[in-house]
């Protein structure tokens, strides 16, 4: 037994020499393993005088308990530095970026938080706000026959031979589809893509976005259109802005007005955004036309509202001072990045 002991002790020596995990699995097989030196020491117990039995016994016992924390600590050692050479923990991380809102969509949902904020109700898909529309919706229920001038500033892009499908030229329509299936008072606003056949350059594209505002009910006069689009535009432009009101025509609204606020670049000193007139255009608005609110199933005598249509494309292009239209159709990251 005294042999035995002995050539664990030295084993014991050379396990905190072992030069990797297999070398110490080795020396664990030699000493614990079923054939190991611990095993032979059991048969030999059992010839021992039974008043020693007891001695021998609680030594080899605590022997073989701290043999195998040796091992144990020194496994959990190896395993350590491996871990550790597994990474370079000087290198920097990884970073996972997360998507932004092109532009536009920030405009947007600026546009209809404001809207929302004063009550309105937000109109979009395809029942209520399809981008594939009829020639009725789109033009004639808005007060634009065959032969309107108006018609030739809207180049549509037509589906059928006959004219009778078109893309939305505006978002107008919205306006006939939501009063016929909803009851007073009517307060909607209405985002979306438009679609026109336009030769594209700096300002024009034959894609852009547009939301449509309409407010129905008894009793509403221009007023309440004034109050309703002068807060507007200063909550959306910044409170100290100037807000004029002047004359346009919409075949859809009597009367028309367009909006526009004090220059933001040049503080009416006259430049290029603004065409040197001291003044941009926000928006183009109105009355909406008693054979407009008939269309939409209302009675002209009895209700009437006011109605405006805003260029998210233009208002973006002004709100961040970018230049091209195109830039927002070219996903490059360089330019979405600054957003
Ligand atoms: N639909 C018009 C356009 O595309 C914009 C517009 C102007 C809408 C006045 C309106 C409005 O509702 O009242 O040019």
């Amino acid at each position: 037994m005294d042999e035995i002991l002995k050539k664990i002790e030295e084993s014991l020596e050379r396990v905190s020499q072992a030069k990797n995990p297999d070398e110490l699995e080795n020396l664990r097989i030699e000493i614990l393993g079923r054939k190991g030196y611990f095993a032979e020491l059991s048969p030999l117990m059992a010839k021992l005088p039974a008043d020693q039995k007891p001695i021998y016994g609680r030594q080899i016992n605590e022997l073989r308990k701290r043999t195998e924390e040796i091992f144990n600590e020194i496994k959990e050692a190896f395993k350590k530095t491996s871990e550790e050479s597994k990474f370079d923990l000087t290198l920097p991380g990884r970073s996972h970026p997360i998507g932004q809102l092109h532009p536009l969509s920030i405009i947007e949902k600026r546009i209809i938080e404001i809207f929302v904020s004063m009550g309105f109700d937000v109109v979009t898909g395809p029942i209520l706000a399809p981008e594939i529309e009829t020639d009725y919706f789109n033009f004639e229920a808005l007060n634009i026959h065959k032969d309107h001038p108006t018609r030739d500033t809207q180049d549509s892009l037509y589906l059928d031979a006959e004219h009778k499908y078109l893309l939305r030229t505006q978002t107008s329509p919205v306006q006939i589809r939501y009063m016929l299936e909803n009851e007073l008072p009517i307060q909607m606003v209405a985002p979306g893509r438009c679609f026109r056949r336009d030769l594209v350059d700096a300002r024009h594209a034959p894609m852009f976005h547009q939301v449509e505002g309409l407010l129905v009910d008894e009793g509403i006069n221009f007023t309440h259109l004034k109050g309703v689009l002068e807060l507007f535009a200063r909550q959306l432009f910044g409170q100290d802005r100037k807000v004029r009101f002047r004359p346009d025509y919409f075949p859809f609204t009597e009367p028309s007005a367009e909006i526009a606020i004090d220059c933001t670049v040049c503080g009416q000193k006259g430049c290029r955004t603004c065409s040197y007139t001291g003044w941009m255009e926000i928006l183009g608005c109105g009355m909406v036309h008693p054979q407009v609110i008939r269309n939409g199933g209302f009675d002209p005598e009895k209700v009437s509202g006011f109605a405006f249509g805003i260029g998210i494309d233009r208002t973006a292009m002004l709100m961040y001072r970018i230049g091209d239209i195109r830039l927002f159709l070219e996903n490059d990251k360089r330019f979405l990045d600054q957003f």
